[in-house]
């Protein structure tokens, strides 16, 4: 890789090192950073700029671990986070694809957005079986669901280490990115 290119890729290195925690210390998170971090979910693009997402911000131990102990494993990030931000969307089955890009977008927002922050965060899928659960630990009227809960807190040292081996963590470029045209003859 060229000087230059480096230098460019070293301007996109956050999102670069955003990546999924799921251990937490019991350092709370400081109220400021839920507030930069919903401010980020706030200012996510949405499918005609619809915004059909409503945010709940948890601090509550006991709602966390509940919601945790509803949607095991998908939600074990849940065990130990400190603050956790449901993404609520309209619970629409005409809409589905659109409102479940529009949850993926600002659920990685938030992510990238918590370790700019030096936080972790990590996604924590609802099952749609676990869905009328987590609906009513969190209180939503029957025409909302959940399927994105987003952990947060400050990551274990455990947590900060690579997951996997240099080189591992995802496929190649050249397994990944083709120019022009879809690769063969
Ligand atoms: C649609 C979607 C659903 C996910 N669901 C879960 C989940 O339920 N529980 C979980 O711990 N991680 C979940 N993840 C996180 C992925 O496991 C994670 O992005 C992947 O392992 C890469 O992790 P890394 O960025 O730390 O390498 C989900 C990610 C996506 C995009």
């Amino acid at each position: 890789m060229t000087s230059s290119s480096s230098s460019t890729l070293d301007r996109v290195r956050p999102l670069l090192r955003a990546r999924q925690v799921r251990e937490f210390t019991e350092e709370a998170v400081d109220p400021a950073a839920l507030e930069a971090i919903t401010e980020v979910a706030r200012w996510s693009g949405s499918s005609r700029n619809t915004q059909p997402w409503r945010f709940i911000v948890i601090r509550e131990p006991a709602t966390i671990r509940r919601l945790n102990e509803a949607g095991l494993p998908q939600t074990r990030s849940l065990r130990t986070a400190t603050a956790a931000i449901a993404i609520v969307l309209p619970a629409d089955p005409t809409g589905t694809a659109s409102l479940t890009y529009d949850d993926g977008r600002a659920a990685e927002r938030m992510l990238i957005a918590a370790s700019m922050l030096d936080l972790g965060a990590g996604i924590a899928w609802i099952r749609e079986d676990v869905r009328a659960a987590a609906s009513q630990i969190l209180g939503l009227p029957d025409d909302r669901l959940v399927r994105t809960v987003m952990a947060l807190g400050h990551p274990t040292e455990a947590a900060r280490q690579p997951k996997s081996a240099p080189g591992q963590a995802r496929l190649s470029r050249s397994e990944l990115i083709f120019e022009e045209r879809w690769p063969g003859d």
